[in-house]
């Protein structure tokens, strides 16, 4: 049996970390959830945004399935979510995004994985009001984090066959911290001789993915371009509802969906899943549940090619309980 921690969250994330629940379940892998809970609905009845007995569980289960929290914008609290990606040291972002069939977007063959640092970069939260009319944030990059993201990444190319890696920078403008980002890549990518080093510049990428992603399959970069990345390829397949994460420690391991908690729609049984329970299936094949994790992709590729049973952002009528009814129907 594994010990899991659930994190509902906030605006959709009850709804769709239940379906994702639900379907995992479905599968019959032997899993007891923990629930705590986090987030701006947890500060309104409680006064505390992320209680004691969420990093608790957290640090007991080490693998957490996560809902989107939300952040005010401007002023107030700082990220829950930038915080744990901290404080638990989990440095690899990793975001598939990949075309399903069924699904009428502009590209037929987008199979990408973007590798986002985690950790650093303008997400260190170090900004500073030097008066009131100027305020600074500062970017940091490290040879240890630009490293290791580097190497997951190519590891994971290497280990999937995939032939590229594009790392996404702006060194020719910020040429100490991109420039070290990009030599970090460089210097791990000549321990992997077979796999193209691609090299782009970011706003260049963003031109390059709308017209044209098949050139690309793994794309490593910083904490900030690949946050706009990810929504930017999730529009390409379809939308935010469909595209999975996973935040990759040493230790703790924590997946969620790349959208937000998307309060215009939250509490209505509107919201997509898909991105949740493909989580769910990254979370179950990182705990060596390979076939498990295999049976809910299928699942959710043939309930999308039915077309039947789709919400309202992939262009259908159906609610989030009957697609997970769908999704539940064609595990069998
Ligand atoms: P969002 O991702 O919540 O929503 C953007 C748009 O996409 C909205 O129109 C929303 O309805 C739609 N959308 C998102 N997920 C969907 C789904 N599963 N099904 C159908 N439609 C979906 O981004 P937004 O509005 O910028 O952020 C809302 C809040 O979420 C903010 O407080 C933000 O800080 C937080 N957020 C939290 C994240 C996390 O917990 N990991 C990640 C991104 C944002």
């Amino acid at each position: 049996m594994y010990n899991i921690t659930l994190i509902p969250g906030d605006g959709i994330g009850p709804e769709v970390t239940d379906s994702a629940r639900k379907i995992i379940d479905a599968t019959g892998v032997n899993i007891k959830w923990d629930v705590v809970n986090a987030g701006a609905s947890v500060y309104e009845k409680r006064g505390v945004l992320v209680p004691d007995e969420v990093y608790s569980s957290i640090e007991k289960n080490k693998i957490v399935l996560k809902g989107p929290i939300t952040t005010p914008i401007g002023c107030g609290f700082r990220s829950i979510n930038v915080m744990l990606r901290k404080k638990y040291d989990l440095f690899a972002n990793i975001r598939p995004v990949k075309k399903i069939n069924g699904l009428v977007t502009p590209f037929n063959d987008i199979d990408l994985v973007i590798f986002r640092e985690n950790t650093e970069g303008l997400y260190s939260g170090v900004e500073n009001q030097r008066d009131n009319d100027t305020a600074e944030a500062i970017k940091i990059i490290t040879r240890k984090a630009s490293m290791r993201i580097a190497r997951e990444a190519f590891i994971y190319a290497k280990n999937n066959n995939k032939c590229k890696v594009a790392v996404v920078h702006k060194a020719n403008i910020m040429k100490l911290t991109d420039g070290l980002f990009l030599d970090c890549v460089r210097e791990v990518s000549i321990d992997f001789p077979e796999i193209e080093l691609q090299e782009v510049i970011v706003d260049n990428m963003c031109m390059q993915l709308v017209m044209n992603p098949s050139k690309y399959e793994v794309i490593v970069t910083t904490n900030l371009y690949g946050d706009i990345l990810s929504d930017l390829c999730a529009g390409l397949i379809g939308g935010l509802g469909l595209v999975p994460g996973a935040n990759i420690g040493n230790d703790i391991a924590i997946f969620e969906a790349v959208h937000g908690s998307a309060p215009d729609i939250a509490g209505k049984n509107l919201a997509n899943s898909i991105a949740v329970i493909l989580s769910g299936a990254m979370m179950l094949n990182y705990i060596g549940e390979k076939e498990k994790s295999n049976l809910i992709i299928n699942a959710v590729h043939k309930t999308i090619s039915e077309g039947k049973y789709l919400t309202k952002d992939l262009g259908g009528t159906a609610s989030t309980t009957d697609m997970t009814d769908a999704i539940i129907e064609n595990l069998r």
